[in-house]
């Protein structure tokens, strides 16, 4: 983990959307992890917003991010303008488990809204190690639709779902993970909007592991404020861990959800 000044490279804007490029001292990360990220923008908000990793480049110092306006802190990010700084923290957390899809058989990924560019991030690691996988995507709108070129550099058509209808299947992102579970996928790694991580966390029990990329409001980033709990059971045992810390990736058989 480090923490490092950063500039902005660039960011690009559509819609409530940004992809935003930093360039600085960039640590080596794995798919799934995250960095805690603020601009120089004085005392409010006090605290960075944690971004999960959509690409880095160590070697050339880059790092790339993709986000939502949601409030203040993100929408002070979506504004910011190439050249000015930015403060880092990362890589932080747990990864998703790669090695959980080595015995074979394709892993299916799992996106929704902005818990799509970690799981790009992880499409492009299994790209590099010659391992296939299917792609989900589930989207309120075509609009909300997100990576479609990054996810076409892998060579990779993604299956999409629209609410709506306007792109893909109509529906929800579950109907075609339930088709694939049936055509035996081997692990599911999926990221998005709680009600989703819950249903994909459903449909997965007892027929296929699961890993989960859970969202929390977060204070420190790095284990410290237990700002960012979630309950969990293991072998029968109630207890919190922290999604900053523990997680933010997960066992789908493990959370308990509200
Ligand atoms: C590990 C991790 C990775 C993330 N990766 C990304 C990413 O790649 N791209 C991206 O756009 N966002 C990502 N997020 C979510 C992002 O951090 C939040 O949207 C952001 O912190 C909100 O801050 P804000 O100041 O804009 O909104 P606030 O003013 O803090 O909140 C605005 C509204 O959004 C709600 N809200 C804020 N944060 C969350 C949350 N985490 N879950 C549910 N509701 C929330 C609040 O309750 C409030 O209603 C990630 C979150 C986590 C924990
Ligand atoms: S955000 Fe502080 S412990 Fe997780």
């Amino acid at each position: 983990m480090g923490i490092g000044p950063y500039t902005v490279r660039s960011n690009v804007r559509r819609g409530p959307y940004a992809t935003l490029t930093l360039e600085g001292r960039v640590e080596p990360s794995e798919p799934g992890q995250f960095y805690m990220v603020r601009g120089d923008w004085g005392a409010d908000p006090l605290l960075g917003r944690p971004l999960s990793i959509l690409s880095d480049d160590p070697s050339r110092g880059l790092l790339r991010f993709l986000l939502k306006v949601f409030g203040e802190g993100s929408r002070r990010l979506h504004a910011l303008e190439p050249g000015q700084k930015v403060h880092g923290l990362g890589p932080l957390g747990r990864p998703f488990p790669r090695a959980a899809a080595e015995g074979g058989g394709k892993p299916v990924l799992v996106g929704g809204g902005v818990g799509v560019p970690p799981l790009v991030y992880l499409g492009q690691a299994f790209a590099r190690e010659g391992r296939p996988f299917t792609f989900l995507q589930g989207a309120r709108t075509k609009g909300d639709l997100l990576c479609l070129e990054e996810l076409a550099a892998l060579g990779v058509q993604p299956e999409v779902t629209t609410e709506d209808g306007s792109e893909g299947e109509r529906g929800l992102v579950t109907a075609p993970l339930q088709r694939a579970i049936e055509m035996a996928a081997p692990v599911v790694y999926a990221c998005g909007p709680e009600g989703m991580l819950k249903a994909v966390a459903s449909l997965c029990r007892g027929r296929v592991p699961s890993y989960l990329s859970l969202e929390a409001r977060m204070g420190c980033g790095y284990g410290v404020c237990l700002g960012c709990v979630v309950p969990v059971v293991r072998e029968g045992v109630r207890s919190y861990e922290r999604v900053c810390r523990e997680g933010p990736v997960f066992e789908g058989e493990v959370v308990e959800w509200p």
